[in-house]
């Protein structure tokens, strides 16, 4: 059949759920998941089995040696809730606790669900802002259970307020799409411990504490949706007013991102002019490079290159069960340094920021949360940008195509840096931030479109360097890496039936190290996925499938974690896990405060995590 497989699943989508064209419930490539549930769900007897659990491999949390003070906030079944307002609960602090000074804080997610149903994408947010943004997994006939936990300890102003919580999660319920998913949100506040007060001069300790304010990005309530802006097009800009206080000294803006429909596996669109040679319709083009950008008062001051996250149907719903990928259960936020830009935008003034995404199709998730330290001896600082220098994209593209097979190189750089000075009651301090990308997709596809193979390397590089006229304050600096790999071959008989094979390598990298004057560390994360899986189609109903991921996880750093876990057909088969760093000895990449042992001596480390990206590597 002259047509790719991105295309056809597309076509086959339209033709046969009218219901699901609508925003954020088409899956392209995960068409076939319900038709997968039906042959299930006739294979297996319903009663008597447990549930099945499901979870993303991730490192645990480095708790405080304190008991913890559980709050319940929300209870509630999302059936059918697609186009409606999002769910809210009133929070309030928690007063119930002995103490009231918390060292970390700790959101939980727990589901369950039952029957058929697609993956759905949600995202929780206190007072306008997004803690978490996620994707629910698929369930089966017998019933699975998954929980989430996510350390919030950098939303901590938020949460000593009264606030609104709002879960929007849209989902619908039909005869075929049974699946309702049940929910508990549990926060748990970990009180600090009592020599918890760090040693450490003033200053550091300051960046070490979470932000005294934060200015949410994102859609008011009442809404009927979520509360994140919907970037449709290339073109397409979210702008948001906003004004800070003038004593702020130092800024940081969160953002969360996602993609879907016709985005959500950007990595494998074709380039337009394949699309137009070939007459085709329908199929999802503009080339496989995205980045997200922001902008303040119109100038480019930082850019996102995701990570490729896959959602729990995306390209065979089979791998991801139970192992999910990496990133789908809690989506990453990266940081935007802003404070070399603090002398543009503490004048008391209004401001805009924009967000954007280049190459976009429709349709894009993106919010963002501004994290703000303000200085408690003054009512205004002074401050000023000395350089900002955003270059344009530099685009390579090799593409060579016959029909509909072809090869297609893409390399794609960009570099923006900033520096500023902000002087405040802790002195004048010199901020300056640099990002390096550099992207690479190959696209091989063959077989007149039913064979498709992507290989893309993502290198996000970012470093802040802090410095007073005479001595650095800190720096740190972080390399990430994200790799993908994809293959993709639907075989037709030409008798009605055709099987699909997948192979999928997802890889997160990243190394950070810090350096805060009287203290270096270093930490790493390799989390790296291979699946394999096919599944058999007759009349557009899967008779047979398998998904097959293996999985290494190794994190050294606060902590050291190492986990080797595999899965094939819903069964684990190994499950390997490790507390034991790899590098021999234990580094003192300390996030948490109740590590900390300041001793120049041991070079132990103190500067905040969350000073940079909201997942801590
Ligand atoms: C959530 O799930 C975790 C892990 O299974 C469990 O320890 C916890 O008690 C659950 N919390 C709630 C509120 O159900
Ligand atoms: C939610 O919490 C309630 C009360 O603790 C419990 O009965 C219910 O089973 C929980 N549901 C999930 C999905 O964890
Ligand atoms: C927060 O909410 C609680 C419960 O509704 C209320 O008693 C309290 O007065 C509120 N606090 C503030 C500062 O509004
Ligand atoms: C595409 O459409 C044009 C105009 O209808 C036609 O001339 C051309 O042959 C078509 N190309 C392919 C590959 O079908
Ligand atoms: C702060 O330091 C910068 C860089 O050294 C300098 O250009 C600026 O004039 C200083 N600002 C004040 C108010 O001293
Ligand atoms: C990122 O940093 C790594 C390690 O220093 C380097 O090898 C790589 O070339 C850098 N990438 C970019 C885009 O700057
Ligand atoms: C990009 O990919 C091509 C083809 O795989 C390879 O030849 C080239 O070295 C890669 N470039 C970078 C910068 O990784
Ligand atoms: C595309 O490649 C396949 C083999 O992969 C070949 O059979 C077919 O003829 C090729 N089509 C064109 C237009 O070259
Ligand atoms: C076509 O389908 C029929 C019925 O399922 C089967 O018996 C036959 O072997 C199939 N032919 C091919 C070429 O796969
Ligand atoms: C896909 O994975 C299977 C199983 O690991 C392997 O045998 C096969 O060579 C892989 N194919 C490709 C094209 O990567
Ligand atoms: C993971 O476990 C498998 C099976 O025991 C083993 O073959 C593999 O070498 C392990 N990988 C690592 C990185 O330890
Ligand atoms: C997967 O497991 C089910 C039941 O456990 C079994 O019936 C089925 O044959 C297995 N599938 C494959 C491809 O091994």
């Amino acid at each position: 059949m002259a047509s790719s497989v991105l295309y056809s699943l597309l076509l086959l989508l339209f033709l046969h759920n009218p219901l699901f064209s609508t925003a954020n419930l088409f899956h392209k490539k995960s068409l076939f998941r319900e038709e997968l549930d039906l042959s299930e769900s006739q294979q297996q007897p319903l009663n008597d089995t447990p549930p099945t659990l499901f979870f993303e491999v991730t490192k645990p949390i480095k708790l405080p040696n304190t008991k913890p003070c559980s709050y319940h906030i929300l209870q509630h079944d999302f059936g059918y809730t697609y186009g409606s307002p999002p769910v809210l609960a009133n929070y309030t602090p928690p007063s119930h606790c002995p103490s009231q000074k918390f060292s970390k804080i700790v959101f939980q997610w727990n589901a369950t669900c039952k029957g058929r149903q697609y993956d759905r994408i949600f995202g929780v947010w206190l007072g306008g802002a997004e803690l978490f943004r996620s994707c629910t997994a698929e369930p089966r006939a017998t019933g699975i259970v998954w929980s989430v936990e996510k350390d919030i300890t950098r939303y901590y102003s938020l949460l000593m307020k009264n606030q609104t919580l709002a879960v929007y999660l849209g989902n619908l319920v039909t005869k075929t799409y049974t699946g309702v998913y049940h929910v508990n949100i549990t926060i748990q506040f970990y009180p600090a411990e009592e020599n918890d007060v760090s040693k450490l001069g003033a200053l550091v300790s300051k960046y070490h504490t979470p932000a005294d304010l934060i200015i949410p990005f994102s859609r008011n309530l009442p809404l009927n949706d979520g509360l994140w802006f919907e970037i449709e097009s290339s073109t397409d800009i979210a702008l948001s007013e906003f004004k800070i206080p003038q004593n702020a000294y130092r800024a940081v803006l969160e953002v969360y991102v996602s993609f879907h429909e016709n985005d959500e596996f950007w990595y494998s669109n074709f380039y337009n002019e394949y699309i137009e040679a070939n007459n085709l319709t329908g199929a999802a083009g503009n080339g496989p490079f995205r980045e997200v950008l922001v902008s303040l008062d119109g100038q480019v001051v930082g850019a996102i290159w995701p990570f490729t996250v896959i959602f729990t149907g995306g390209i065979n719903p089979l791998l991801w069960r139970p192992i999910t990928g990496i990133g789908s259960f809690d989506l990453p936020s990266y940081n935007i340094e802003i404070t070399p830009f603090l002398g543009n935008i503490v004048d008391g003034k209004s401001h805009k920021f924009g967000f954007s995404v280049t190459n976009a199709l429709n349709v894009w998730y993106i919010d963002a949360n501004l994290h703000l330290w303000l200085d408690s001896k003054s009512t205004e600082i002074e401050a000023s940008l000395l350089e900002h220098v955003s270059s344009p994209l530099v685009v390579s593209l090799v593409s060579d195509f016959k029909g509909l097979n072809g090869t297609f190189l893409n390399s794609v750089t960009r570099s923006i840096s900033s520096t500023g000075w902000v002087k405040s009651s802790h002195g004048n301090i010199t901020t300056n931030w640099i990002q390096n990308f550099r992207y690479n997709n190959s696209m091989l596809i063959e077989s007149d479109g039913d064979l498709q193979i992507v290989n893309q390397i993502i290198h996000f590089n970012d470093s802040v360097r802090t410095k007073m006229p005479s001595s650095s304050v800190y720096s740190i600096e972080s390399h990430k890496k994200f790799d993908l790999y994809l293959y993709y071959n639907e075989l037709d008989d030409g008798n009605g039936t055709s099987v699909s094979l997948e192979n999928v390598t997802l890889g997160f990298f990243e190394k950070k190290s810090k350096d805060v004057g009287f203290g270096f560390s270093e930490g790493s994360l390799r989390n790296v996925q291979n699946g394999q899986g096919y599944m058999a189609v007759k009349n557009n109903l899967v008779v047979s499938g398998l998904g097959s991921t293996q999985q290494v996880y190794k994190y050294d750093g606060d902590l050291c974690y190492f986990r080797n876990v595999s899965s094939s057909n819903y069964t684990i088969l190994y499950d390997q896990v490790g507390y034991k760093c790899h590098r021999g000895t234990r580094s003192h990449f300390g996030f948490g405060l109740s590590s900390m042992q300041p001793s120049p001596a041991q070079r132990a480390f103190l500067a905040p995590s969350l000073l940079h990206n909201g997942k801590d590597i």
